[in-house]
């Protein structure tokens, strides 16, 4: 039977209790996280968000009724205990916060009782994630997952607080908005009042931030809940959070600025790290160059080389028709690892393959001077001499090349460094490397579409430099876009926005957009942009990625209290489900008879 919890009131969380409280009275609350009874005394373990706090009963103290009903208590009660806090009687609990002491019940009421869970609310859990996030609830208990939600909510506070400080308003946009499918797909929510007709959810606050800019909100900011219908990973979620921002009258390098304080603020109060200031800075094409990411992991070398120049007289077909195809030759020098098992290279073989490289080109040097090589017989002994130096390989160095046009050679060699980095275990742990990727290309050509699109999204600034190269050279304009990037991960992007008309319809040109579409979709932006829109530039970061590293998560759902799993599902509420057909009928709409088929075999 449940009791009532009148007449009392919590005075501490569990460890909210230290030895300063000893020989006084304290009430705690909160859940059995297990009861040992020694025969005579009790011993219970109280847990709450903030850690356990060991109780003792004996019916000396609390009288034999008491005592009756501690003798009940199982795993997960919700219990209140009244009692006294006291220097622990047997050996201290290094483990604990609260080792130190216990706290002497002298009553103690039921206020829920437990079924026994499904599985046991422990740090770092062996259960399958499958059963822990069908009881998401339960699994919320869990201390590591408590720990992420509460600095989750540490870094919201934080950056409220800093950017407040900053002069920025948090001002709300709406989340019913035009569907404007550039970009992700959008998920869609159908109208009654206009049966046929469909609001988007929003994938970034971006078109109404920039509004925001036109009406004079000169800083704006918001904890912004965003949704992309896209392939899930690690990484992603269908719906998550940005921190994201704009401002007038500014340019990239006073965004750049704002941003690294407050990654420095919120790094040193949550982590303690010191993040040096300025970050570094790369350009897209320099991070390509040496990392073959425009997210480069810079906790370790293992830099991409270029030896086009060494290999361009070599009569290997491989590396000489990349070469004549306009792409490039570039390597790895793996030190140390001329011995690798050929088993092991292999495996790497297919590794880079699976990033879309022909094959994997390998030259091991030995310690006694020779090669071993897929390729040494179509080289020259002194064009073998020149590719290891232009490698800057050594004896017990194993160098692996990719050729391939550039963008090819870039992803297959970006993944494979790390990936070797992985195996060998080359990263080093607790270290934070943040920094500034900038001069991002404008446009990328999509094969799929047969036109550029939008790298960053079709309101980014061309740099000035390049204007002039949007009609003869879209693919050579650079844009004022930046990325932030910590060990490998893009924490956030960003960049100065087109304010002015005439390059913003250029820009719609170029990326295949009549004049009506233009009007059609973005209308309400190109309109505002007619009655005086200061310069702005803005940025957003992922939270929960900012969150997943701060407190070392693999996973995003581990920083979400309410995930959604690999195929957008949610396990708890089995979201989404079939509706009624009522439901449909008002919003005019029918669901297919294979759609209902497939909903069918789910359920
Ligand atoms: P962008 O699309 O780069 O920019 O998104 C900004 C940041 O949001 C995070 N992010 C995600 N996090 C979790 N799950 C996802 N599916 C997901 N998709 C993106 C990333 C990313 O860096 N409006 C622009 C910003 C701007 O220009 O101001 C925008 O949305 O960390
Ligand atoms: P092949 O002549 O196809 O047997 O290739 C000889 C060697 O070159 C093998 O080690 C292949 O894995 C490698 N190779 C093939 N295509 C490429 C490529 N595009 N880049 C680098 N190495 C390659």
């Amino acid at each position: 039977m449940a009791e009532s919890m009148v007449g009392l009131k919590r005075s501490h969380r569990c460890t909210e209790v230290s030895e300063a409280n000893i020989g006084q009275e304290v009430t705690v609350m909160g859940w059995v996280q297990k009861s040992r009874n020694k025969g005579g005394i009790i011993f219970v373990d109280l847990r709450d968000r903030s850690g356990i706090l060991q109780l003792i009963f004996e019916e000396s103290d609390c009288g034999a009724e008491y005592f009756a009903k501690a003798e009940k208590l199982r795993s997960e009660f919700v219990i209140a205990v009244v009692g006294q806090v006291e220097k622990r009687s047997g050996g201290a609990n290094p483990n604990l916060k609260t080792g130190t002491i216990e706290v002497r019940a002298k009553s103690l009421r039921i206020l829920a009782e437990s079924e026994t869970p499904p599985f046991p609310i422990e740090e770092n859990s062996k259960t399958k994630e499958e059963l822990r996030l069908k009881h998401r609830y339960l699994d919320l208990r869990r201390p590591d997952i408590q720990r992420n939600i509460m600095t989750r909510s540490q870094v919201a506070i934080l950056t409220r607080q800093f950017l407040a400080e900053e002069g920025f308003l948090e001002i709300e946009t709406p989340t019913l908005i035009k569907s404007t499918p550039e970009g992700a797909r959008d998920y869609l929510v159908p109208s009654r009042v206009h049966p046929g007709s469909f609001y988007a959810l929003p994938q970034s606050p971006q078109i109404y931030k920039q509004l925001l800019m036109c009406s004079g909100y000169d800083r704006y900011f918001q904890l912004a809940r965003c949704y992309r219908d896209e392939d899930l990973r690690a990484d992603r979620q269908p719906e998550f959070t940005q921190i994201d921002m704009e401002l007038s009258f500014v340019d990239a390098e006073d965004v750049m600025d704002v941003n690294e304080r407050l990654i420095q603020k919120l790094f040193k109060e949550i982590c303690g790290v010191d993040v040096a200031l300025p970050l570094p800075r790369l350009t897209w094409k320099e991070a390509m160059d040496r990392f073959g990411s425009d997210k480069p992991d810079m906790r370790f070398g293992m830099e991409l080389q270029d030896v086009s120049e060494a290999v361009k007289d070599c009569e290997f077909v491989v590396f000489k028709s990349a070469l004549e195809n306009g792409g490039s030759v570039r390597g790895l020098c793996v030190e140390g690892q001329a011995g690798m098992p050929r088993k092991k290279i292999d495996a790497l073989v297919d590794f880079a393959k699976g990033y879309g490289a022909k094959g994997l080109a390998y030259l091991a040097v030995h310690e006694d001077g020779s090669y071993k090589s897929s390729f040494a017989k179509f080289m020259t002994e002194e064009q073998l001499t020149r590719l290891v130096a232009a490698m800057g390989g050594k004896a017990g160095d194993l160098l692996l090349f990719a050729a391939d046009k550039n963008s090819v050679v870039y992803n297959v060699l970006g993944a494979l460094r790390l990936e070797i980095a992985k195996q060998l275990d080359m990263i080093p742990k607790n270290a934070w490397k943040f920094l500034w990727v900038t001069e991002f290309p404008l446009l990328e050509y999509s094969e799929e579409e047969g036109r550029y699109v939008a790298m960053h999204h079709p309101f980014t600034m061309p740099m000035d430099e390049d204007l002039d190269l949007i009609d003869t050279n879209p693919g050579a304009v650079r844009a004022k876009a930046y990325d932030i990037v910590l060990n490998g991960t893009e924490l956030g992007g960003g960049s100065v926005r087109i304010h002015q008309a005439d390059i913003q319809s250029k820009m719609f040109e170029v990326l295949g957009f009549t004049q009506e579409r233009a009007q059609d979709q973005f209308g309400f932006l190109l309109d505002a942009f007619k009655y005086g829109v200061p310069p702005h530039a803005g940025l957003a970061y992922g939270l929960d990625r900012v969150v997943m590293w701060m407190v070392g998560a693999d996973s995003i759902r581990d920083v979400i209290a309410f995930p959604k799993v690999k195929d957008a599902s949610c396990l708890m509420s089995e979201a989404p489900t079939p509706v009624d057909p009522k439901q449909l009928e008002e919003l005019g709409i029918e669901v297919s008879e294979a759609a209902e088929a497939k909903a069918g075999d789910k359920e």
